[in-house]
């Protein structure tokens, strides 16, 4: 991307320069609009929950910016030789998803290809003075993850066959589960930073908040919820391949503590993954009292915001006094 032109704009309240996912463009005084897509290949055997989970993904950045998704387009690729009610339950999936989200679903483009993918191109509204960005931590924050981690390893587990009926279900509920219910409560609260966890894992969106916010960000590996049968596969290496370019691309920058496995759970790339929130303590306890009786997936506080130290984030195995 750094080779392409430079756009600015004083509209432009988000752009490409904060690692953000989506782009913030200001209407009015009162009104921005933001924009965001994501497709990719079925990471699922069952096309209607495939759909539903890229449909999760792709409206999920919405929603780590406090913004509220209006209108949705299908983005398809399908190949010829597959039968064509497989794509009816992918988009099936996917609109259900939408039509969850509160948003609609107007349209979209199919273009034969080898390969299925699915997702979505999402346009949502926000108030101006109301974006969440992932740059604006604050020492002494708290942090709050959403949903649990270990959905990059448990979908390789998947592809061996390694994983039963219960775990599929479990795992792809929780990739399915919309960013909507976690993010709902944040315009009560005085939020510092939001983003959602995906590709970089939790290590590398830390990295990229911590980075962006000028401080340092210590997690602590027993706090943080990891999926059943997470640990186990990470520790026989069954560890996705992006789990590596994670790694060789932030690890300099970080410090982590305890075994090799401890590393390929945080950097492992995630599927529609939660919020990490960034916030003050008390508004913390707000959150997770609000968070116990409203959201299905498991979330806790994972660590602290501290000013700026060697290591942009720092994995200790166990939690210190804060
Ligand atoms: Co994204
Ligand atoms: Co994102």
């Amino acid at each position: 991307m750094r080779d392409l032109p430079k756009f600015e704009s004083d509209k432009l309240l988000v752009g490409l320069d904060t690692s953000d996912d989506a782009a913030v463009y200001k209407i009015n005084e009162e009104q921005a609009i933001i924009n965001t897509l994501d497709f990719f290949t079925p990471i699922v055997d069952d096309p209607y929950t495939f759909g539903q989970i890229a449909a999760a993904n792709a409206l999920s950045d919405i929603y780590a910016m406090g913004g509220k998704p209006i209108v949705a387009l299908n983005i398809v690729t399908f190949p010829d030789c597959l039968d064509p009610e497989v794509l009816t339950e992918i988009l099936k999936g996917g609109a259900d998803k939408v039509k969850e989200a509160g948003a609609l679903l107007v349209g979209g483009h199919t273009v034969k290809d080898n390969e299925p993918k699915y997702g979505l191109s999402v346009t949502g509204i926000i108030h101006p003075d109301k974006v969440l960005d992932n740059a604006s931590a604050k020492v002494g924050d708290v942090l709050v993850l959403t949903k649990p981690i270990g959905t990059g390893i448990l979908n390789t587990a998947l592809k061996a066959d390694m994983l039963d009926d219960e775990m599929i279900k479990k795992v792809s509920d929780i990739m399915a589960e919309l960013n909507k219910y976690a993010a709902e409560p944040l315009k009560d609260l005085t939020v510092h930073s939001c983003t959602d966890i995906t590709g970089f894992g939790l290590a590398g969106h830390a990295f990229e908040m911590a980075k962006g916010s000028d401080v340092t960000i210590e997690m602590y590996f027993d706090q943080i919820k990891v999926l059943d049968k997470a640990k186990e596969y990470a520790q026989m290496g069954m560890v996705p391949g992006g789990t590596y370019s994670n790694v060789s691309y932030m690890s300099e920058a970080m410090h982590i503590e305890g075994e090799e496995y401890i590393r390929d759970i945080v950097f492992d790339p995630q599927t529609s993954g939660g919020l990490l929130i960034s916030l003050p303590p008390a508004e913390a306890e707000k959150l997770l009292a609000y968070y116990k009786n409203h959201l299905n997936t498991e979330f806790s506080i994972i660590g602290r915001v501290k000013e700026k130290e060697e290591y942009s984030v720092i994995v200790k195995e166990k939690k210190d006094e804060f």
